[in-house]
């Protein structure tokens, strides 16, 4: 399951549920964390290795073991069970929906472990009730998320996008980044919609015009929780990015290059400068959740 940017965030104040309305532009990138489902009887439980697994919780926190919870409630019976394996390179806490990517594969994992009667619909439906993220990276590509972010539209996005990614030493958590946005008062009031010139660029295929048309609402109050984020993107404009964007709730920064070969220069430059704990590259946009074999 892959790893998403926001290329495009308006955020605005709470609903009476707590949650954020949102209009976000999702692109999934090339940055992918594996599920494996096997059989266990009656028990759901998970085990987590690479890239953060230290920093994940118990498993009953697990969103992934949630998924699977909620998925074997409404389609399956008591008996069925799953050890879950998630190997993840997607940060914990990262602003790039790793939680999700993981609740996405066990969604897709345990319906064919279990042999269940359900379609897309099905699964897009449990998805957004596990998480705000999830029905988006089991869809993949490019798309326009409302509502809480669950509420999905395809966008028409040309080409490849070149990306490095920087990661922070520690993670951000995105309850505590909506607060904070919360106390400094940014949510915007009227009808939220997604800006015009990311999905302009995006179906022209111009990361010049998709550089300079990143935004995220969300990114002033992840620079007042960690301040060091500005001068990471600062680094990535001043190595040559198109453009730069905080992802999601952050910490992990998203810089645009023009190409492939852009983007290696980019990713050299940042890494011998010692920018963040580690530098990747990724592209977009990738497909959705995918069942590797069976
Ligand atoms: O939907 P999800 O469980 O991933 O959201 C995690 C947390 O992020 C929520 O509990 C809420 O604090 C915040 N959030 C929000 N508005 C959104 C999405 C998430 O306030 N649209």
């Amino acid at each position: 399951m892959p790893a998403k940017i926001n290329l495009a965030l308006r955020v605005g104040r709470p609903r009476d549920d707590g949650y954020h309305p949102l209009a976000t532009v999702y692109q999934a990138v090339s940055l992918f964390d594996e599920v494996v489902a096997s059989p266990l009887d009656g028990v759901i439980d998970c085990d987590v290795s690479g890239e953060g697994a230290d920093l994940t919780g118990p498993p009953q926190d697990n969103l992934a073991v949630r998924a699977a919870t909620l998925l074997r409630a409404r389609f399956g019976t008591r008996r069925l069970g799953a050890q879950l394996s998630i190997r993840k390179q997607i940060p914990v806490a990262g602003g790039m929906a790793g939680g999700s990517a993981d609740a996405a594969g066990a969604l897709l994992a345990c319906s064919v472990l279990w042999d269940l009667d359900t379609g897309p619909d099905d699964l897009a439906a449990v998805a957004a009730d596990v998480g705000s993220d999830v029905p988006f990276v089991l869809m993949g590509g490019s798309a326009v998320g409302t509502g809480r972010g669950e509420r999905l539209l395809p966008a028409l996005s040309r080409g490849t996008f070149h990306w490095v990614l920087v990661m922070a030493d520690a993670g951000l958590s995105t309850p505590a980044v909506f607060h904070r946005f919360d106390d400094l008062d940014l949510g915007r009031t009227g009808l939220l919609e997604p800006p015009t010139d990311v999905m302009d660029a995006l179906a022209a295929a111009d990361p010049a015009a998709l550089g300079a048309a990143l935004s995220n609402d969300l990114q002033e109050a992840a620079f007042s929780l960690a301040p060091h984020l500005k001068r990471t993107l600062q680094a990535g404009m001043d190595a040559g990015a198109l453009g730069g964007v905080v992802s999601g709730s952050g910490p992990t920064v998203a810089l645009l290059a023009a190409n492939e070969s852009s983007a290696v220069d980019l990713s050299v430059r940042l890494s011998s400068a010692g920018v963040g704990r580690l530098v990747r590259r990724v592209a977009g946009p990738v497909p959705g959740a995918r069942l590797i074999s069976t």
